[in-house]
This record gives C-alpha cells, structure tokens and sequence, in this order.
C-alpha cells in the first residue's frame, strides 16, 4: 500500500505575475495545450497513489472546484451526439476512487497558512503538497511519485529541489546541507529567497514537497515572515530542530508556469511532445525559425 494518500494543492494564492489573465481566474486554471495546470498536478498526485485531493481556495477560485466536479448537462449532450471520444476525456478527468476535499482560506495570508488550513482534513499522517504552477515532466517517473518512493525509504519530510543557476537564487527557497548521496542532502538550514552572496547553496526547494503532521504545530507557532506571509520555508527551518529532513534533486524538467517566460516555454515544449498537435506545431516552428533566419540574412544583405 502506498503511504502517502493525501495531497495539498495551494490554490488560494493572487497570481499578480499574470494579471491581467488572472484577474477573475485562478492562474492555476490558465492551459498548457488542452489541460489546465492544476489537472497536471492532480494526475501526478493520483499516479503516485494519492486518493485525497486537498484544494486550499480562496476568491475567484469557483473553476476549480466546477473542473473536478460532474458536468451532467456537457455530458448527457456529447452522449446525445455520439461524441464518445470527447466524453471520455471528460470523465477521465478524475478516476471514480479520488476524492477531492476544498477548504476556503480566507484571507491569502503566504503559502505556509495555506497549508495549515488543510490540518482538519489531513489529521496525524504525511502528506504531500503540489503547488501547481510548478509543472514538472519529461522524466521516466512522474515528481511526486519518485518524492514518495523515496520518502517510503527514509520516513521522513522530503523537499523538491532543483539546482538553479546562481544568479537566480533570490527567487527560491535555498538549503543548506550535507550530502548523503548524489542528488540527496540532509537539510541543516533554509533561505528564504537570499541575496547571491548570502546564498549557502544553488539548490533550490521547487513547488514539490513530503510532510511529516509535525510541520502543523511548527506552522501554528510561525509569525509572518517575508512579505508579511506565514511562510512554509520557516515552518520546515523549525520542524529541522526536531527531525530529519532531506532535499532530493528529482529527475524531471521544471516550468515555472507563475511566470509568463516559463509558461511559455512549458506550452512550447508540451505542444511539440502532443500526440494530436504535435508534428503539425514542430513544422510550424520549423517555418517560423527559417522566416527568422531569411529576415536576418535579408538584413545583413542590406547592410
Ligand atoms: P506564489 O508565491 O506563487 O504567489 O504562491 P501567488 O500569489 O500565487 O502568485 P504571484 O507571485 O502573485 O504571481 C505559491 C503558491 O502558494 C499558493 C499559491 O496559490 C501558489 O500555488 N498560495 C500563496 C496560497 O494558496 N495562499 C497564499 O496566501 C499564498
């Protein structure tokens, strides 16, 4: 049986990065392809033995709540119409084992209140937080499921990370540590988003985590941090007095889809890799750069 059957989804969050998309829509909601990115992350939490999924909302966050629900009317009408392929894809959405549990937070007081707010469903077991808009693929096997692959081995919280370049480590969560083996450090200290030279580290903590109950009473006793937010990262630097923690460098490429470049580079490379779409968009690339590359030979000539 797999251990960790509950999974956090922080959903409650402004997305202030992509407005004006996410003025009345949660960017989680916003699509790579076909799929909205917060049904990337409940398939990898379901794929890694999750049968729970928490959603912390907050405003404007109704959509999510109707993707996961049954949509009778679309479906009876496809039904009707003998759409049989497109009524899959929409009872496929969620397999008919997984619940899904949505808790308002109602006032977006940072990350770590957010996933406080799931304690009443969570209880005393560890449990698992995708944060959406982190989009992780193109490894052999799913994020999550590598994360509770390894937690099923060391029993005790597991941190995402990835190394980041050193010039961008003021945009992360950085850790500190020894390393146990390739790709996986035992944690002795956090930064929150530190200035390069303070930086003890490139590795970063990605939208991926593995919690043990424990992180609850640390988030109750955490003050607002950084922006004013009850920050994760400080719960967890409390939690490292009492525990081990590790950071594990997982297999996978990561899109930060909270950021218009990443987003886009995420709907590039999940377009090129699409069965239906995919051959189609890479001619159409093609054509693009080679339009690209007479516009430069063009100018060069006028030079
Ligand atoms: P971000 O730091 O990406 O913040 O939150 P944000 O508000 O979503 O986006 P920007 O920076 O304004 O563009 C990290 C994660 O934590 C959630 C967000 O939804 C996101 O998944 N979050 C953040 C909450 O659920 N509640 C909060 O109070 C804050």
């Amino acid at each position: 049986m797999k251990s960790i059957k509950k999974c956090v989804f922080p959903v409650a969050g402004m997305g202030t990065r992509f407005l004006p998309a996410t003025k009345a829509n949660p960017k989680e909601m916003l699509p790579v392809v076909d799929k909205p990115l917060i049904q990337y992350a409940a398939e990898e939490a379901v794929s890694a033995g999750v049968d729970t999924l928490i959603f912390v909302t907050g405003r404007n966050k109704r959509s999510i709540e109707d993707h996961f629900d049954t949509a009778y009317e679309m479906e009876r009408e496809l039904e009707a119409k003998g759409k049989t392929a497109m009524l899959e894809i929409l009872r496929g959405i969620l397999p008919s084992h997984v619940n899904c549990v949505f808790i308002r937070q109602s006032e977006a007081l940072g990350l770590g209140h957010a996933v406080l707010c799931a304690k009443p469903v969570v209880n005393n077991e560890p449990f698992a937080v995708i944060l959406a808009d982190d989009l992780i693929n193109f490894s052999e096997k799913p994020c999550l499921t590598q994360m509770v692959e390894m937690f099923d081995y060391q029993h005790c919280s597991i941190l995402g990370t990835q190394d980041v370049p050193k010039e961008s480590v003021s945009s992360y969560g950085i850790v500190a540590g020894t390393e146990v083996r390739k790709g996986l450090m035992e944690v002795s200290g956090m930064v929150e988003k530190p200035a390069v030279k303070d930086a003890p580290s490139t590795t970063a903590v990605v939208g991926r985590y593995v919690l043990m109950p424990q992180i609850f009473e640390k988030l109750e006793n955490t003050k607002r941090g950084a922006g004013g937010e009850i920050q994760l990262t400080d719960a967890i630097a409390a939690l490292m007095q009492d525990q081990r923690i590790l950071a594990y460098n997982f297999d996978g490429k990561r899109f930060d889809c909270g950021s218009k470049l990443g987003y886009l580079q995420a709907q590039v490379e999940f377009a090129l890799e699409h069965d239906e779409v995919g051959k189609e968009f890479r001619a159409y690339l093609d054509s693009l750069s080679a339009e690209q590359m007479n516009k430069v030979v063009n100018m060069k000539k006028k030079k």
